[in-house]
């Protein structure tokens, strides 16, 4: 309940005091944002991806701004699941904040051990998010998220190891999105989320503007659309699965349009660059635009919409 107005949302067996969270790898390992927001004042703060090996990520410059968002080619840099337990969970923690943990790998394994460790050492964590964009060494590197297969595996073996809620991320970058998330849900994932960065490119002077010469993800409001529209599909072919819908969004307007096109609840990226403080505004506007029109909560508020 924030200012009287319910804002509540359920995401399987995830209950969040409200609908928007941070995105992965947009807001930091730990509490870094903690000096200008309250974690706590989200419905969740997810973790950027880690794996159950350090990685220092791709060479700089991994960062490249555009009009309507940006590209990047980080690369997953991260301290490696260990060194997070011990570096940051505890203040986590300590914030009050929902966690959402995600998680990465190169290998089928890789997932199940980051899984086991994650779920023995962080008891606090809320849910795990499976990033599957990644690429599958075993498999030529195709990325996991572009082969049902590969897909149903990881899933299959992260839900042998923990009965946590799984959400599994899913790539905008395939024509088979609804048959990966069939092969996800049918796999144990107890929701999915929607979508990680598109494939992009930019040139500077005539040369690739970041570090890796095939270029990044784009992100930011000028994939919304897109984000939008994959949601609004997930929706019609999984009524009733929870949804998170991430993609472009940075303002009241984007928030609502995504939890109309059928998303259970939000996630912030690209706009946390622009300002940190986005996230927690965003709860605080909504709030504002609910209570303004006289509704007692989110679900009420939503339900206007299709009123006749
Ligand atoms: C710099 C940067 C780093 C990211 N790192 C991760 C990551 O570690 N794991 C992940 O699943 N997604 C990662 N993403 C993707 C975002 O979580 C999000 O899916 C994507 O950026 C689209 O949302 P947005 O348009 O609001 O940024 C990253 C995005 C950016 C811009």
């Amino acid at each position: 309940m924030t200012d009287g107005v319910d804002l509540g949302v359920d995401l399987g067996g995830v209950h969040l005091k409200n609908p928007i969270m941070t995105a992965a790898g947009t807001a930091g390992y730990g509490t870094e944002f903690a000096n200008v927001i309250d974690l706590g004042a989200l419905g969740a703060h997810v973790v950027k991806s880690l794996a159950i090996f350090a990685h220092e990520g791709n060479p700089r410059p991994r960062l490249a701004p555009l009009p309507g968002g940006m590209l990047n080619a980080v690369g997953l840099p991260g301290p490696g699941i260990q060194a997070w337990l011990r570096d940051h969970y505890p203040s986590l923690v300590r914030s009050g904040a929902t966690l959402g943990v995600s998680i990465w790998g190169r290998t089928v394994d890789d997932y199940g051990e980051a899984v086991e460790v994650l779920v023995a050492g962080a008891p606090e964590v809320a849910f795990i998010e499976i990033n599957i964009s990644c690429p599958n060494t075993e498999a030529g590197n195709r990325l996991f998220a572009h082969d049902v297969r590969a897909t149903r595996a990881i899933v299959r073996r992260c839900r042998q190891v923990c009965s946590q809620d799984l959400f599994v991320k899913l790539s905008p970058n395939t024509e088979q999105v609804i048959e990966v998330a069939q092969a996800a849900l049918e796999a144990g994932a107890n929701g999915l989320v929607a979508i990680n960065t598109v494939f992009g490119q930019w040139l500077q002077d005539g040369v690739p503007a970041l570090g890796t010469a095939r270029g990044g993800g784009l992100s930011g409001p000028q994939i919304h659309g897109i984000a939008l529209r994959i949601v609004a599909d997930l929706r019609s072919h999984f009524p009733d699965i929870p949804i998170v819908g991430v993609g472009g969004i940075s303002s009241v307007h984007s928030v609502i349009s995504m939890l109309l096109a059928g998303a259970d609840a939000v996630q912030i990226g690209t706009a946390n660059f622009v300002d940190p403080r986005r996230s927690q505004l965003l709860v605080e506007q909504l709030t504002a635009r609910i209570r303004g029109v006289g509704k007692a909560s989110l679900r009420e508020y939503l339900a206007s919409y299709s009123a006749p």
